[in-house]
């Protein structure tokens, strides 16, 4: 940024973050702002969204100074104490052991062999009927549960129906939750949901099934001299993150198939090419569930040339970033000729805060791309005035119905 442009801004647009053009397609809205380069995004509802990949990529590099934990000072710390005390499993929000870098590290060693213990075929039946004739509303229903079950029965977690259906319902009450602070009745949700899947991971975790990947992650845990407390708080993390993320980018990805047939149709001839790392990460690139994530700011910072002071917030809207044209080229097409490295997209974010699931996304999303692909049929046509959405959240946000029509 040279001296001659003007400071940062972020700048209002015709459309409120809950407005489910944010979520469905955002970049007509966007499109006009990518063109001045003092823009850094947009504001709407009391906060300001990041769409940028290079600010975006700066922001994550600075996670010293910017960082998604609150601030500590000493009206915050009487502000946390306070609410820590109202909402007393939100305070986990504010320590949770997914910080604890060593636990990390062992949880994902344990990622790679729960890859290998997954019976991907279980998702079959929901696919396979895809391609009856007639119009299809109820698709989403049947893989709501089913990527969260064979998750979880891959590491020997007891996942009968009903528990499956009890964390799903609490893992979706916690994610709507994050980042949406004022929300009362959202908060008080989010932490009934927080208490049932604490409640949930920590019996699992101190009496898991012999021979299970849970029983030896648990020895390998109390060997290393880690905090068992560390473990759980991770596996809560994960089953929460398992909860609506694979489900609904499983929603946007079917989405894309039935928008651009004609850029599938290469692999739909060579289903061989769904091995390739960059064609699934082009589908996750062009839409998925993750939204919005909040950082506030810890230590002076400038941003596009935009002075933030301890105590200031700021959030990245993650499809702003994935689409920003002056990083991708035509970034609305599903373009499966893109060369992607670990250094020139932020998909799964990155640095303290890089996904802990994109590993797990990656080897699922080739699994149900190959089933979509191979169960519906190339004349399938989308209903896209009847896509319905559940937007009133930030963090992610829910396709509730994709309509489609099969000749
Ligand atoms: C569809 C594929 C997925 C995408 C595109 C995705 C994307 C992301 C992104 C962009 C972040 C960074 C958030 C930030 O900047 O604050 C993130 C973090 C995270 N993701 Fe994912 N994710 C996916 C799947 C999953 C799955 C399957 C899980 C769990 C099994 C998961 C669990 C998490 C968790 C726990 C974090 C927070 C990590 C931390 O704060 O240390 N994600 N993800």
């Amino acid at each position: 940024m040279t001296s001659t442009q003007a400071q940062g801004r972020f700048v209002s647009i015709d459309a409120s973050i809950f407005d489910h053009r944010l979520c469905l397609d955002p970049y007509p809205l966007l499109e006009p702002l990518y063109q001045d380069p003092s823009i850094l995004g947009f504001h709407s509802e009391g906060m300001n969204f990041c769409i940028r990949y290079e600010d975006c990529r700066a922001l994550i590099a600075a996670h010293q100074s910017v960082a998604r934990e609150p601030l500590v000072t000493e009206e915050n710390t009487a502000r946390e104490a306070e609410y820590a005390r109202k909402y007393p499993h939100r305070a986990w929000h504010f320590q949770h052991g997914l910080c604890d870098l060593g636990t990390k590290a062992l949880f994902n060693r344990f990622l790679l062999e729960h890859l290998d213990a997954i019976d991907w075929s279980g998702m079959a039946p929901a696919f396979e009927r895809l391609g009856r004739p007639g119009r299809h509303d109820d698709f989403l229903d049947d893989i709501e549960l089913l990527p969260l079950k064979l998750m979880l029965e891959a590491w020997g977690f007891e996942a009968d129906d009903e528990r499956v259906r009890g964390l799903h319902r609490a893992g979706v009450a916690l994610n709507k939750s994050f980042d949406n602070f004022q929300n009362e009745t959202l908060i008080a949700e989010g932490d009934r949901g927080l208490a049932y899947s604490d409640q949930y991971f920590f019996d699992q975790y101190h009496a898991p099934a012999a021979g299970t990947l849970l029983a030896d992650f648990a020895t390998q845990v109390r060997q290393q001299g880690l905090d068992p407390a560390h473990a759980v708080s991770i596996l809560v993390a994960f089953g929460n993150g398992l909860t609506n993320t694979l489900s609904i980018s499983t929603a946007f990805a079917l989405r894309n198939i039935l928008r651009y047939p004609a850029a599938v149709q290469c692999l739909r001839d060579r289903p061989e090419l769904l091995q390739r790392e960059s064609v699934i990460l082009e589908f996750l690139r062009r839409d998925n569930h993750v939204k919005s994530l909040s950082r506030q700011v810890h230590a002076p910072f400038t941003l596009r040339g935009l002075p933030l002071e301890p105590g200031d917030a700021l959030s990245i809207f993650y499809p702003g970033v994935n689409l920003d044209p002056t990083h991708w080229d035509r970034p609305t097409e599903l373009d499966f000729s893109r060369a992607f490295n670990r250094d020139n997209h932020a998909i799964f974010g990155g640095s303290r805060y890089a996904c802990i699931g994109s590993r797990l996304a990656m080897r699922y999303f080739r699994s149900i791309l190959a089933s979509m692909l191979r169960d519906l049929p190339s004349g399938a046509r989308l209903i896209e005035e009847d896509i319905e959405t559940d937007s009133s959240w930030l963090t992610e946000r829910i396709i509730t119905r994709l309509p489609f029509d099969v000749p």
